[in-house]
């Protein structure tokens, strides 16, 4: 397992609980330290014991040299360097999990995309992609939860599936990794949209209607990119905005409650640990429509919020009068 945050620490827990023997990379010499200590990862999941299982370790190689499977759960903006890093540790005979949801910034690119580009200078990676309704504290509490895993090679699918699936965690499969990676990386802009409407005392109505119009566009630009659209009907679609526009354990949800206050955004993440991908994504997912010619009106007035450029009360009167249209 590559990434001790929050996610990783749960999925760790859930696989070691099913038996798997789990070496755990930490950026952080405190989280290692934390879990040889006191069987806890104080900094990500406090409260939560940690199996003798889960084997935590500062070092690449000692994680990933005698791995069947290599699961990676970094946050987006650090895929990249931390895969480069991964590479002369890696062989074809593995399997590859990435459970990050978000888009790399630059391109931009889609995980899977990120993770091919750079495996793929030593040898072509089977691959699979973790997405789906998860928040990990339920996850790590045993909450009955069903994701989805996909991958373009269905065997490697259902390789992943069967190794992860236990009483408490469901896994489907899919061959649309493109509609999972893009319902999983959006969701987190709409879900900044939801706090907003929270965070400016607005009711029911407006919450129902962005995560309808949400996924109309979500599905718009997976469609666009080769997505299918009944995958965005799925858990990793319509299943994971529902959760992340609702939920009260969303980071996303809770940076736009702050902006709708009033917060700036320097000053709420200046006050966060944790990573809010939805923030990184906004951009780039404004980048990709526009190279696809897609119109997302949310992530656009989204991304005039989080640059300042607008303020929240405008973004939703400037929704409510552009062009009317059919549905
Ligand atoms: N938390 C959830 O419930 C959940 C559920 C599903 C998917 N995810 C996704 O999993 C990914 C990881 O999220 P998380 O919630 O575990 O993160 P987190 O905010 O709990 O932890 C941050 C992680 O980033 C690592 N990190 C920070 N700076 C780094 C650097 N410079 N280099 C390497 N690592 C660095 C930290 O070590 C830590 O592992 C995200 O893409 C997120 O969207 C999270």
């Amino acid at each position: 397992m590559i990434g001790a945050g929050t996610w990783g620490t749960a999925l760790s827990l859930t696989l070691a609980n099913r038996g798997h023997a789990v070496t755990l990379w930490a950026y952080e010499t405190e989280v290692v330290e934390s879990i040889l200590a006191r069987r806890e990862n104080e900094l990500f999941m406090p409260g939560v014991r940690l199996p003798a299982g889960i084997v935590p370790t500062n070092r690449l190689a000692e994680a990933l040299n005698a791995a069947d499977l290599v699961l990676t759960v970094m946050p987006s903006h650090v895929c990249r360097p931390i895969y480069e890093q991964m590479l002369p540790h890696l062989s074809p005979d593995q399997i590859f999990v990435s459970a990050t949801k978000g888009l790399e910034s630059e391109k931009p690119m889609r995980m899977s995309e990120v993770i091919r580009s750079v495996v793929g200078s030593r040898f072509a990676p089977r691959l699979g992609i973790l997405s789906g309704p998860s928040f990990a504290r339920e996850v790590a509490s045993g909450d009955p939860t069903a994701i989805v895993v996909a991958s373009e090679d269905h065997e490697t699918a259902c390789i992943i599936q069967g190794e992860f699936s236990s009483p408490t965690l469901r896994l489907y499969t899919s061959t649309d990794v493109v509609g999972v990676e893009l319902g999983g990386s959006v969701k987190n802009v709409i879900a900044i949209a939801a706090g907003v409407i929270q965070g400016l005392g607005l009711g029911h109505n407006p919450t129902a209607a962005l995560i309808t119009r949400g996924l109309a566009e979500i599905t718009r630009l997976a469609c666009a990119c080769g997505g299918r659209r009944e995958t965005l009907a799925g858990l990793a679609g319509m299943g994971d905005l529902v959760l992340t526009c609702t939920g009260e354990l969303s980071r996303n949800r809770s940076v736009g409650i702050e902006l709708g206050r009033g917060r700036k955004l320097p000053d709420i993440l200046g006050s966060m640990r944790m990573v809010a991908e939805g923030i990184h994504t906004t951009g780039a997912t404004v980048a990709l429509a526009s190279e696809h010619g897609i119109e997302m009106p949310i992530t656009g007035q989204m991304n005039r919020i989080l640059q300042g450029v607008i303020s929240p009360r405008e973004a939703i009167r400037e929704l409510m009068e552009r062009t009317l249209k059919e549905e």
